[in-house]
Formats: structure tokens, C-alpha cells, sequence
């Protein structure tokens, strides 16, 4: 029966070399692997071997999984020494050394430094791991020289991140440049030896992310780290080394963590064979993890809108910057230190933060580390260091706080030094609290009525300009306590008609871009070299100055990676919106074009379909705002110049009180292909019609076919009854674009498809919110049968009511039939 097992998964993977010729896991001094040949690890795990790489293809030595089809390399030998050919050698020197020859026997790539050794053998570990050791000694401690030191953007079960402390040795990652090139990238994953250890995520020398430091149970910035069944964390530091690593507590899980070319930290699992790599975390997670997002004593919450606020007892450093949503230069104390009577005011559910310049003692209390703070007048906070067990060891901050954020749960207390006369916020009685409850709950439902002030004042100021780029101060919104109004505050840089007239090379059609939904779309160039897009409302369109406003109302509030960044407006004589420019512009221009749809690989789909689900869910959820897009086509997501997705064009949206779920409308606007039946035929709007459109575009991206315009020979449903259809007879994989069917990882794809019929199912109250499409494409959790979806075999229907001759989608309004 296990016979029968292994051959029938030998057939599977058509690559049954180890269990015919019962490959090697150990060469010696006078043997050799040739291109061609490979080692395999005792366990069959892994297999160490040359592969290509690149168009023309280069060969590299490296490890990649034996049993998983997918090749899936972990390891590089000759990064940025590729071989031209197939004439490499790999063997092991006398003195135990490992080197690469190509076909004239030159060294190519060599493991550095040769040791004295007596009967050096090189061994590729079942963990992955290629070692030189002596012949009679297998002792992890003795090996000469492993694999494991010389990570290259993979983290396996075992390997050490981090430093050999007396030798100064630093083991981290670096990124490949792209996915076909494995020479080194500009991201590097280390742990920083400065102050406490932390990770961090670099972009050549600058941070983009740090990890916070460990609090016994996991870091402190991934609040999610949960202890989970398949693998553990360690960290260890100690007079010799500090490091972290990963065990896993489960065998037969294959578990990886890898640094993409793109800076993205990723961990994939692998379970069981049916799912293949199934995805687990990824950093950075949301806008709040970038690097010092909000500058010192500035706090990061990604439920608040705009993110960043001062902490409690601290106003911004220039209030006018902060105005126009520029936190680089952070906050600063309300009232000055004077050293021996501050007090430290604690502030709770933080990410700590950065630890470069911190201080640690791990055999201090809480108490002891106050004590010790208090008397250095350069300490400005401290706290615990292991949250375990109520809490030990003791953390102090010397210097400014920075790259701190909020979380609701999970977070860590930190004790902040603040000055004698900010008594104020110690905890006292309710009283306090309360007063401060009032405050806000004013501040936010007046702050609606303050929105639609923005567009007058926005014309008002316009007239008033001469020159380009100013910003505009508008009065505050008046309470009692001015630091909570000025989170309402919205600011809008207003730009000069002649400045952009100018920039646009006067409109010229040049310059166009193409038509929005209420008029043309230029690009430009501002004098600075900023590249931007312009917006035109169309002089005689009444819907489109609705809309116009409504873009701005929203736009302007909204801040998130994956939607598109209003710089600012002009209302002179033309009604302008004008943005950033993405450089590959729409995503429709790709997914529906033959020959740029290519473009668009399997990660860069993944990569947009997960970045769509998070720039919906904190439209639906996380901005103060709640918003309804009602207008999510692939036509209004664009793409920057990293392929990453951001919605855009918010002219139809719709902002809903935190209670309310759904609403009417007797105009129902929209772009057929999308829109939700409920919507469509009643009116019924929630954000759940949103996650119809979603489901929609998501089958889109994995077939690379539209919605509208979809035909099949045998049938005729449209995009959504055929991937229904197809899935109901376990044939998903069909739909796939055949264009990707290389790069592509079967288990992100049957989970995509699997999730988009989940959102385009007929009765809204079936389809997921956007919060659950998050963690589902995140997770690996079981989905739920999808039932029929709306729309599967009305096309007909719908296109009998609009005109076919219009090639691009333009969105459409209807009078409903209500
Ligand atoms: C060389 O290989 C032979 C087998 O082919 C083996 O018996 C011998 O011990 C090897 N010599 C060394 C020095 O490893
Ligand atoms: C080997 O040497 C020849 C002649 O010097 C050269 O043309 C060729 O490129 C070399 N091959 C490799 C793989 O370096
Ligand atoms: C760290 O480096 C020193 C000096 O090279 C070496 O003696 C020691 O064994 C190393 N420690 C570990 C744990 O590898
Ligand atoms: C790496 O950084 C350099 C300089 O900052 C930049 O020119 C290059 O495009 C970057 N490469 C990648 C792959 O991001
Ligand atoms: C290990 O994982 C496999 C696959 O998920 C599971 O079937 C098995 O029960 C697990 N074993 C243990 C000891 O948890
Ligand atoms: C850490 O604290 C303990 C207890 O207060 C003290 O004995 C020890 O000297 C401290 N260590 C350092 C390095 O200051
Ligand atoms: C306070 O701490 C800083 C940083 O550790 C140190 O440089 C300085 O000497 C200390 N000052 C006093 C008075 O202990």
C-alpha cells in the first residue's frame, strides 16, 4: 500500500530520480555535483541543484523543496554570479571549502573562509540546511560552514536571524531584485543590535519597518502573532548571540518566511498537498506599520481617520503641516520637562517604541525601573520588558518616542515622563474621562455639517489666489477643546488655474489621459517635477458637479495605501480634482488588452485582489467616514508605479451613520457588469453591494475577462454563472487566465475564485463583509459553499437597456422602476 502511495505522488510530481537512482545527501572530497545532478536530503525534504532563472536564463546552485512541484527555491549559492550555461561543477575542497566551476574551471562562487579541516564532506540537512563538516563529526556545533549562515530571502524552521555577538557575525535577509533575478534587492530583514533588539525592514539605510521589541510572547508591533499549531517563536539573547528563529511543532507542516522583492514580508505554510502554500502573515500589514508614520509622539491607529493624532499631553510640532496631513515632523509637549518633579503618565494598548536608543535591564521590576528613569532627566519613558507572569524586567527610552501605534486589544503600557503639570492625566476619578467623551462625540457629529462647509470655502479661497500650490486655513470648528478640533480640521491645497494650465501643456489632448466619469483626465507635471493627473468637470454636466463635490468631500478625508491621493482642487473658472499620477494607469488598460495583460502575473493579480480588499475594508469599516464606493470596475482601480492597486474615483460615493447598514436610493447609479441585483432593481444600497462589485472584479482578475461582454460557446451565462457553473462541477481552475497558469499558485487562485462567488451570491446578507474577504484571502480558514449569484444568466436582460456600441464602461445612470 505505501508503495502504491509513493508511486502513485512520485506520478503526480513526474520526477521520480530520487526514489530510482536513491539520490545522495553527502558528496566527498573526490566527487562531485554536476548540472544535471543534485543532492537530496535524507528525508527527501529538500533538493540542492542547479536551476534557471532570467530571460536569456541563467543557471544558479541552489535548495528548493523536493516534494512540491511548484519550484520553490530557499537558498542561493551564486546570487550575482550566474552561470551561463549548463557546464557548473559544485565540489568540496581539501580544506573544506565549497566551489562552484564553470565549464573552464574558474571559481564562480566559492563558501568563504576555507577552515583547516581533515575529511571535509558537504551534506544537505533535511531542514534545508547544506553544511561542510568533518566526515566523523555531525555535531551542529562543528559544522565548518552551513547554509543557514548565509540566508538569502528565506527564513526556514531553525535558521538564526540575528548575531554572533563576540564575533560580531550577522546572519539576515536580503531580497531578490525581482522574482526572476536573485541578486541582491534593495530591502534587508534584520535584527537591529541597537539599544533592545528589534526587527527591522530596511530599504537600503532607511527603515520601513520595525517590529518593536519582544515582550516575551512576541513582538511587540504584531499584536496577531498568536501561538498557533504549527510553528513557535524564540527569541534569544544572551552574552554570546542574540537572534530569533522559529521551530515547528508539527512535522509534516512546511512552513517558510520569505522577503519579497518588494520589500512585503510574507509567511507561507504548507499543510496539506490539496491547498498548497496557503499564506499567514504578512508585514507590513497597514499604513500604521510604515516606519515613524506619524513622527515623534505621534500615535498611528488605522481606525481614525486621518491615522495619525498626537498623544495625550502633546500638540503638533507645526500645526500647519499637520494641517495638510504632513505628520513628519511630529508633536511636541504641551507643557516643558523640568527633570526632578515630572511625573510618568501611563499610556496603554501601544506598540512600543523604537528601541535603538533604549536602555534594558532584565532583572528590575516596574518600580525599580521608575526609580532609575526618574533620575536620569534624559529618560522619557520606560516600561516592561516581558509582559509575561504580570510583567518584568525594565525598558527605558532616552530621546524622542517615535513609530509608536494603537491597537485595540494587545497592546503594551508605556509610562511616558511628562511634566508636574500635566497631573491632569494621571487616573483620577470618572469625572475626567467623561468630560473627554462629551468632547469628541461633539466633534464628530458636527463634523458632517463641517464637510459640506469645505467646498464654499474651497471657492471662496480660490478667488483670493494669485499664485500655485497654497494651502488653505480655514476656521475651526469651535469647542472647548481646541487639540479634538482640530482632528476635524479638513485641509485641501488649492491650486491655481494657471499653474495647472501650465503644467498640462494648457490641456492639450497631448496630455489627455482619458475620459472619467464626469469629464477628461490629463496628466502633467508640476514645476517641483511632481507628476500629477488632472481632473476636468465638464462644464455643462449638473451630475457631474455632484459628484465633483462629493469627490472632494471624500477623497480629501480618506488616507490608505490603497486609495488614490487628492493633492488638491481648483475652482476658478474650471472645476479641477487633481492627484498624483499612476504611472500604469488603469487597471481595465491591462486585464482587458491582449498584449498588456501579460503584464500582470500571478502575484501582481494576488497582490492588487488582496489590496482592493483592504482599501474596501477601511471604506467600509476603518475610516471614520464609512463610506460606500457603489462604483468599484476594474476602470477605477489604478495602479502605481509597484502594480499596487488604489481605488479611485469616489464621485458616487456614499458616507452611512456607524448603525446604519443599508440605504435607498430612487437614482440608481452604477456600471452594469457590477452592480448588485438588490441594487440594480430596488435601490437597495449597503456596503454589501460593494462587495458584489468586488466579486466581480476578483473573477475578472483571475480569468482576465470582463463580466460584460463574456461569452461561452456552451452556454450563456455570463462571467459569473460560468465560474459558478464551473466551480459546481470542480473545474474552477478553468477560469484561470491561461496567461498566469505559470506563475501562479494553485491555492491563491482556487481561494480567489472560491471567494468572489462567495461575494457575488444573489442575497447580500450571504455575501461576506469586507473585514471577512480580508481574513479569508489572508488565512487559510475553510470557506463556505457559495450559493447561485446574482445576475448569472441575465445579461441579456441588462444589456437590452444600454447601448452596445460603447466600448469602454462608462458608468450609467438609471431611473429605477420604484
Ligand atoms: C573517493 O571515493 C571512493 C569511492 O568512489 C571512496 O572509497 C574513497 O574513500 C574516497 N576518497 C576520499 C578521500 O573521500
Ligand atoms: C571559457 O573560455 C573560453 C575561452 O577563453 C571563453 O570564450 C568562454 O566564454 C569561457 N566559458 C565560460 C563559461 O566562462
Ligand atoms: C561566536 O563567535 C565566536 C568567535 O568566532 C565563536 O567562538 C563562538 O562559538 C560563536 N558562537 C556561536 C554560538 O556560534
Ligand atoms: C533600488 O534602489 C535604487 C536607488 O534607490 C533604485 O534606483 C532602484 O530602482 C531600486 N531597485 C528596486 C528593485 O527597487
Ligand atoms: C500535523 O499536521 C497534520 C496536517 O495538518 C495533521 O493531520 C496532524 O494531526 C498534525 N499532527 C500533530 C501531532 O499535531
Ligand atoms: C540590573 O539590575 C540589577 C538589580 O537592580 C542590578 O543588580 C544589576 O547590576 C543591573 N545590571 C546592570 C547591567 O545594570
Ligand atoms: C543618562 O543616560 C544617558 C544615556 O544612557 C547617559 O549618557 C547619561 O550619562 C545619563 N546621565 C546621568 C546623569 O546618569
Amino acid at each position: 500500500m505505501k508503495a502504491f502511495v509513493a508511486l502513485s505522488w512520485c506520478l503526480v510530481l513526474f520526477s521520480c530520480d530520487a526514489l530510482v537512482s536513491s539520490a545522495l545527501d553527502t558528496i566527498t572530497t573526490n566527487q562531485s555535483i554536476r548540472d544535471g545532478e543534485s543532492l537530496v536530503s535524507a528525508g527527501e525534504t529538500f533538493e540542492l541543484g542547479f536551476f534557471s532563472l532570467g530571460d536569456p536564463p541563467k543557471r544558479y546552485l541552489g535548495i528548493w523543496y523536493k516534494k512540491i512541484t511548484s519550484m520553490t527555491i530557499v537558498w542561493v549559492a551564486n546570487r550575482v554570479a550566474p552561470l551561463a550555461d549548463a557546464s557548473g561543477t559544485l565540489r568540496v575542497t581539501s580544506r573544506g571549502s565549497l566551489v562552484l566551476l564553470d565549464g573552464n574551471g574558474s571559481e564562480i562562487w566559492s563558501s568563504s573562509p576555507p577552515t583547516a579541516a581533515r575529511d571535509p564532506v558537504a551534506q544537505l540537512l533535511d531542514v534545508g540546511n547544506l553544511v561542510v563538516r568533518d566526515a566523523d563529526g555531525s555535531d551542529s556545533n562543528n559544522f565548518l560552514w552551513q547554509s543557514f549562515d548565509y540566508p538569502t530571502d528565506t527564513v526556514l524552521a531553525g535558521m538564526k536571524i540575528g548575531w554572533n555577538r563576540t564575533s560580531g557575525f550577522n546572519r539576515y535577509l536580503t531580497s531578490w531584485k525581482s522574482v526572476d533575478d536573485p541578486s541582491p534587492g534593495n530591502f534587508t530583514y534584520q535584527l537591529d543590535p541597537n539599544g533592545y533588539p528589534q526587527i527591522v525592514l530596511k530599504q537600503g539605510s532607511e527603515i520601513k519597518l520595525r517590529s518593536g521589541p519582544w515582550n516575551g510572547l512576541r513582538w511587540s508591533g504584531t499584536p496577531n502573532l498568536n501561538p498557533n499549531p504549527y510553528y513557535r517563536y524564540e527569541f534569544v539573547l544572551n552574552e554570546d548571540e542574540m537572534y530569533y528563529r522559529y521551530a515547528l511543532l508539527n512535522s509534516s507542516v512546511i512552513s517558510r518566511k520569505i522577503l519579497m522583492p518588494n520589500g512585503i514580508v510574507q509567511r507561507f505554510n504548507w499543510i496539506d498537498r490539496t491547498r498548497g502554500w496557503t499564506h499567514h502573515l504578512t508585514a507590513p500589514i497597514d499604513q500604521c506599520d510604515d516606519y515613524n508614520s506619524c513622527g515623534a509622539y505621534g500615535t498611528c491607529r488605522v481606525d481614525t481617520s486621518p491615522e495619525c493624532s498626537c498623544l495625550k499631553g502633546f500638540v503638533p510640532k507645526f500645526s500647519q503641516e499637520w494641517d495638510i496631513l504632513d505628520w513628519s515632523n511630529g508633536c511636541v509637549r504641551r507643557n516643558p520637562l523640568h527633570c526632578q518633579d515630572d511625573i510618568f503618565v501611563k499610556y496603554s494598548s501601544l506598540k512600543l517604541p523604537d528601541t535603538r536608543s533604549s536602555w534594558f535591564n532584565a532583572s528590575m521590576n516596574l518600580r525599580e525601573c521608575e526609580v532609575f528613569c526618574k533620575k536620569n532627566c534624559s529618560c522619557t519613558g520606560y516600561s516592561n520588558m516581558d509582559i509575561r507572569d504580570g510583567g518584568s524586567g525594565c525598558l527605558l527610552w532616552f530621546g524622542e518616542l517615535i513609530d509608536i501605534r494603537e491597537y485595540n486589544n494587545y497592546g503594551q503600557d508605556l509610562y511616558i515622563r511628562m511634566a508636574a503639570s500635566e497631573s491632569a492625566l494621571l487616573p483620577t476619578g470618572p469625572s475626567h474621562q467623561k468630560k473627554h467623551k462629551l468632547v469628541i462625540g461633539l466633534a464628530i457629529s458636527f463634523g458632517s455639517v463641517f464637510l459640506g462647509l469645505v467646498l464654499t470655502i474651497c471657492v471662496l479661497q480660490c478667488k483670493k489666489k494669485k499664485m500655485g500650490l497654497r494651502e488653505v486655513k480655514k476656521d475651526r470648528f469651535e469647542s472647548g477643546d481646541n487639540y479634538e478640533s482640530e482632528k476635524e480640521d479638513l485641509e485641501l491645497p488649492l491650486f491655481d488655474l494657471s499653474t495647472i494650465a501650465m503644467a498640462t501643456n494648457n490641456f492639450s489632448t497631448d496630455n489627455k489621459l482619458g475620459e472619467g466619469g464626469f469629464g477628461p483626465v490629463y496628466k502633467g507635471v508640476l514645476k517641483g517635477g511632481q507628476e500629477i493627473a488632472v481632473k476636468k468637470l465638464s462644464r455643462d454636466s449638473r451630475q457631474g458637479l455632484h459628484e465633483f463635490k462629493n469627490e472632494v468631500l471624500y477623497v480629501s478625508k480618506l488616507q490608505h495605501r490603497n486609495l488614490v491621493k487628492l493633492l488638491g482642487c481648483c475652482i476658478q473658472e474650471e472645476n479641477l480634482l487633481i492627484y498624483e499620477l499612476m504611472p500604469n494607469r488603469s487597471l481595465d488598460s491591462f486585464l482587458f488588452d491582449p498584449t498588456q495583460r501579460e503584464q500582470l502575473d500571478w502575484s501582481a493579480r494576488f497582490n492588487i485582489i488582496n489590496g482592493i480588499a483592504r482599501g474596501l475594508l477601511y471604506l467600509h469599516q476603518d475610516s471614520r467616514l464609512r463610506i460606500i464606493h457603489r462604483d468599484v470596475k476594474a476602470s477605477n482601480i489604478l495602479l502605481d508605479f509597484e502594480m499596487n492597486p488604489k481605488i479611485s474615483d469616489f464621485g458616487l460615493a456614499k458616507s452611512f451613520a456607524g448603525n446604519e447598514t443599508q440605504a435607498n436610493t430612487n437614482r440608481v447609479v452604477g456600471t452594469y457588469g457590477y452592480m448588485s441585483p438588490e441594487y440594480a432593481l430596488d435601490g437597495v444600497f449597503s456596503t454589501k453591494s460593494d462587495v458584489f462589485s468586488y466579486g466581480v472584479l476578483v473573477l475578472e482578475i483571475v480569468s482576465g475577462k470582463g463580466n460584460r461582454g463574456f461569452h461561452h460557446p456552451d452556454h450563456h451565462h455570463n462571467l459569473l454563472g460560468h465560474a459558478w457553473k464551473i466551480f459546481t462541477e470542480g473545474r474552477s481552475m478553468q477560469l484561470l487566465d491561461k496567461l498566469v497558469e505559470n506563475s501562479c499558485s494553485t491555492s491563491e487562485a482556487l481561494r480567489s475564485i472560491h471567494i468572489g462567488l462567495l461575494c457575488v451570491q444573489r442575497c447580500p446578507n450571504d455575501r461576506p463583509s469586507m473585514s471577512t474577504v480580508v481574513m479569508m484571502l489572508g488565512s487559510d480558514i475553510e470557506l463556505p459553499l457559495p450559493k447561485e449569484p446574482g445576475f448569472f444568466n441575465e445579461r441579456n436582460l441588462l444589456q437590452e437597456n444600454t447601448s452596445d456600441s460603447q466600448p469602454n464602461e462608462m458608468t450609467m445612470t438609471v431611473l429605477s422602476a420604484r
